[in-house]
């Protein structure tokens, strides 16, 4: 290989393959229930968030699945682990349909692969666990509990593999946000910002709304150039004592280039409660089978507490 391909190689010239999911993280916005039940395990109708990001995921081309979890989590593990004795009882019922189901939680000739992050030392320090898997290549991390609605219309990551490809960089998605809630979030300030697009110049984690360089804030899911372990190798623990990832694309972008993309779609914050009865709404109500009946229930619901102003 000549040094230029390895560049690119490094940089995405390949579609990604490979996704990071940071599992590790201790949830504590939903205890008591994240005592025992991961949060990427909580469920919007009758999947699991951590289904859907893995199923975005796929959908961008993605066969490797590294999951970074804790020695607690052990649900993660067993939900994506083959089900023996419910798909034989499935089988013997003729229940075809949800013997379907369970068997899809991962299509075949897509791999699972655990690693262990020992201690919470934050989102950057759990990428960093991956790294032994990911090696020399471009790969996607998607945190679960930023769930991306786009209604049957490409997945954000999707998008954002295209994006990759065709700038041969690294990828961040961004939403805008109001300016008062800036220090919530990742945010960006980028070059000239074109339709959907533009260069990052520089990242900050969570400023103050009079600070912020802008209001374009990074949300869950990153395609990444393999360059960012080296620089985690490096990273000191930074805001809330934590390995940030933000630090590390920080460095980055000195030396690579790294797009914001302002995916098509809607995104729910899962990791907050709000967010998660926001989506459970949104999916109900677009659900197939459950949408007449959610729509009663919430009327009624509605009325019976008499709530006219909405
Ligand atoms: P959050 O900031 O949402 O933290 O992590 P959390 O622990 O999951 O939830 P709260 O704030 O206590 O309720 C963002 C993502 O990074 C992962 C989390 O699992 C989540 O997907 N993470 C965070 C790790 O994998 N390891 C860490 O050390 C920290």
């Amino acid at each position: 290989m000549t040094s230029g391909s390895v560049t690119d190689a490094r940089r995405g010239n390949r579609r990604i393959r490979k996704a990071v999911f940071p599992v590790a993280g201790l949830g504590t916005r939903f205890l008591p229930a994240t005592k025992t039940v991961p949060k990427e395990m909580l469920p919007i109708i009758d999947k699991p968030l951590i289904q859907y990001a893995v199923d975005e995921a796929i959908e961008a081309g993605c066969d490797t699945l590294v999951f970074v979890t804790n020695r607690y989590k052990h649900a993660v593990a067993d939900y994506f682990d083959k089900a023996y004795e419910l798909e034989q009882k499935l089988e013997r019922a003729g229940k075809t349909e949800q013997l379907e189901l369970v068997r899809n939680v991962l299509p075949p000739g897509v791999r699972a692969i655990f690693v262990t992050q020992a201690e919470a030392l934050g989102l950057g320090h759990a990428v960093l666990c991956a790294r032994p898997v990911i090696g020399d290549e471009p790969f996607a991390v998607l945190l679960p509990d930023d769930l991306i609605w786009t209604r049957g219309g490409p997945g954000a990551l999707s998008q954002m593999a295209d994006l990759a490809q065709a700038q041969q960089a690294s990828v961040i998605a961004i939403q805008d946000v109001q300016r008062s809630q800036t220090g919530s979030y990742g945010i960006v300030a980028t070059e000239d910002f074109s339709g959907r697009e533009g260069r990052i110049t520089a990242i900050v984690e969570k400023p103050a709304p009079e600070v912020a360089p802008s209001t374009r804030a990074v949300v869950g899911r990153y395609i990444l150039s393999p360059r960012i372990f080296d620089l985690l190798e490096t990273t000191p623990p930074g805001a809330g004592g934590e390995i940030q990832l933000t630090d590390a694309i920080s460095q980055l972008l000195r030396e690579d280039p790294v797009f914001a993309y302002r995916f098509r779609g809607t995104r729910f914050d899962c990791g907050a409660h709000i967010g998660l009865i926001e989506a459970t709404i949104r999916y109900a109500l677009d659900h197939e089978v459950l949408s007449d009946a959610a729509r009663r229930v919430m009327q009624n619901a509605l009325d019976e507490l008499g709530v006219t102003d909405l």
